[in-house]
């Protein structure tokens, strides 16, 4: 199996995409099977505060009038619910997930909120979209990039599909900068989550996934450097609750 296909990882981990065919394969699966649990769960690991975090990352592209948005890896649609809340009422925005299950509940959630005819779900793969170049004013994912095989490819697709001058916001899980905080976070997300995961889920190994993908996971200065090279332009971050989370930003640039 080649490099691409297992994504930056542990030896563990790549033990364990190489039994499942592959990092996407085994992604997809894992959260097929979360589906169910992923919103309830989100709430309960992250005490709370996942949705002021996409709230601040959704700030930096907000949409006007008429414009579009895509949501990488939207799941069950929250990134994409508060990027449409956001932004100007006739703002369209598209997500779009590999996941099936994950799309299911998103779905039945845009029509419990009435957002349906705003907020458009779709089946794809954030490493190949299929939409043309320069199809969209901004794009964004949430707890997504870390699950990617490839990273230059997933920002470089998403630099494809954003208009010259179109903003990127990226929200992912970090590295806390503090040696007590860090050690903390360790202990929470490694022994704590996936107990919890298991209780509520019946889904240990997939909440061990968390926090060994996080430990092979870029810093925020490295995956800055990444996005750079990508070939996005401008690119910033912010650390939020200590580093538990980052949130990097970038404009492509108008002459290529
Ligand atoms: C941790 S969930 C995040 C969901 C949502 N963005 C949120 O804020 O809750 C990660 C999602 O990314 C999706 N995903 C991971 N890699 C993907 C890829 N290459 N293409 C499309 N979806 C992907 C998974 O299916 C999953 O639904």
């Amino acid at each position: 199996m080649d490099e691409q296909t297992l994504g930056t990882a542990s030896p563990e981990l790549r033990a364990r995409f190489e039994a499942a065919g592959g990092k996407p394969v085994y992604v997809r699966r894992m959260f097929g099977r979360i589906a169910r649990v992923y919103d309830g769960m989100n709430r309960i690991m992250s005490l709370g505060l996942d949705g002021r975090w996409r709230r601040f990352a959704v700030h930096h592209i907000v949409l006007g009038p008429h414009q579009s948005g895509l949501d990488i890896g939207t799941g069950t649609g929250d990134l994409a619910i508060e990027l449409a809340q956001a932004s100007a009422p006739t703002a369209h925005v598209v997500g779009v997930d590999f996941t099936p299950e994950m799309l299911e509940h998103g779905r039945a959630k845009l029509i419990r909120l009435g957002l349906a005819n705003r907020v458009e779900l779709r089946q794809g793969d954030g490493e190949h979209l299929d939409f043309p170049d320069d199809s969209f004013d901004a794009c964004c994912s949430a707890f997504v990039v870390r699950n990617m095989a490839d990273l230059h490819q997933g920002f470089g697709e998403m630099l494809r599909v954003v208009r010259p001058g179109g903003r990127m916001a990226c929200l992912e899980i970090s590295h806390p900068r503090n040696l007590v905080f860090s050690a903390l976070f360790d202990f929470y997300f490694g022994k704590f989550v996936p107990v919890l995961g298991s209780l509520i889920g019946r889904a240990f190994d997939a909440y061990t996934y968390l926090p060994t993908s996080v430990t092979a996971f870029p810093k925020a200065p490295k995956l800055k450097r990444i996005i750079e090279e990508a070939g996005w332009s401008d690119v910033r971050y912010y650390y939020l609750f200590g580093g538990v989370v980052a949130v990097h930003v970038a404009i492509k640039p108008t002459a290529q």
